[in-house]
């Protein structure tokens, strides 16, 4: 796993928009995972720009999200569904047939999570997965203890979690379970580009960086990835030992 690490948050959403515009000029037909949260937010912003004045086409390309809340409707508000339409999909030119959400209020969660992982094997896998990482380490909403070779599936949210995240809701709380793609499903991307950016992110880049592999660090599993490469600001850099980022 190669950290490249920015001055500040800007440089590192261009820097990573750059490299999916990149990927996605060379496939047009690229099969990208997508993340939600603040983190990526300027990385959507920059790709939208570079849609509206340079051209940049999604036609082709097939989109699939990490995750999404269990429980919550596609047009709840704070729905990945809605986030996504509102940050990226619904600025861009999509084909809203290859664009894949996990439906948080289907009848049969486990169904949906099974029909989910065989629209990726449909899709031929994933070229590119972007990633954010949790102040705990997680990745999608695979929190820490999450099997290295889980698929999608359904998984009971952290206390820590339900709590950063519960600005998006008007409860103290994100909802109790989520719907996310699994470990393995991550790991199976051909690349891997994990964002993170400021100090509440330096602990669990160290620890993902530097400390054992387990599965108690999620973020970890990445070392292994023969095409994972970290986007960082140097605050969330900042807790790296020498020598290891640059
Ligand atoms: C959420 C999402 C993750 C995201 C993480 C970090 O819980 N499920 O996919 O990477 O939190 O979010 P943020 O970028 O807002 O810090």
């Amino acid at each position: 796993m190669r950290a490249r690490v920015f001055p500040d948050y800007e440089a590192m959403s261009v820097a990573v928009a750059y490299v999916v515009a990149g990927k996605l000029e060379e496939e047009p037909s690229l099969v990208l995972m997508l993340p939600t949260g603040i983190t990526p937010l300027w990385m959507y912003r920059r790709l939208v720009e570079m849609h509206r004045s340079e051209g940049l086409s999604f036609a082709n390309a097939t989109f699939f999200n990490l995750d999404e809340y269990l429980g919550l409707a596609p047009d709840h508000r704070a729905s990945y569904h809605v986030y996504m339409k509102d940050h990226f999909y619904g600025l861009i030119n999509p084909d809203p047939a290859r664009i894949f959400v996990p439906n948080g209020a289907a009848p049969d969660p486990e169904a949906e999570c099974e029909r989910y992982e065989a629209a990726i094997r449909e899709a031929g896998g994933i070229d590119v997965c972007v990633l954010g990482i949790g102040r705990n380490g997680h990745i999608g909403f695979n929190e820490p203890g999450a099997p290295f070779d889980s698929r999608t599936r359904v998984v009971k949210l952290s206390e820590s979690t339900r709590k950063v995240n519960a600005s998006d809701f008007e409860t103290e709380r994100a909802p109790e379970r989520a719907i996310t793609a699994g470990m393995a499903t991550i790991f199976d991307s051909k690349s891997v580009l994990l964002l993170a950016s400021g100090t509440n992110k330096a602990g669990a880049v160290a620890a993902a960086v530097e400390d054992d592999v387990s599965e108690n660090m999620p973020a970890s599993m990445l070392r292994s990835h023969p095409n994972a490469v970290l986007f960082l600001d140097e605050p969330a850099a900042s807790d790296l030992g020498h020598g290891v980022a640059g």
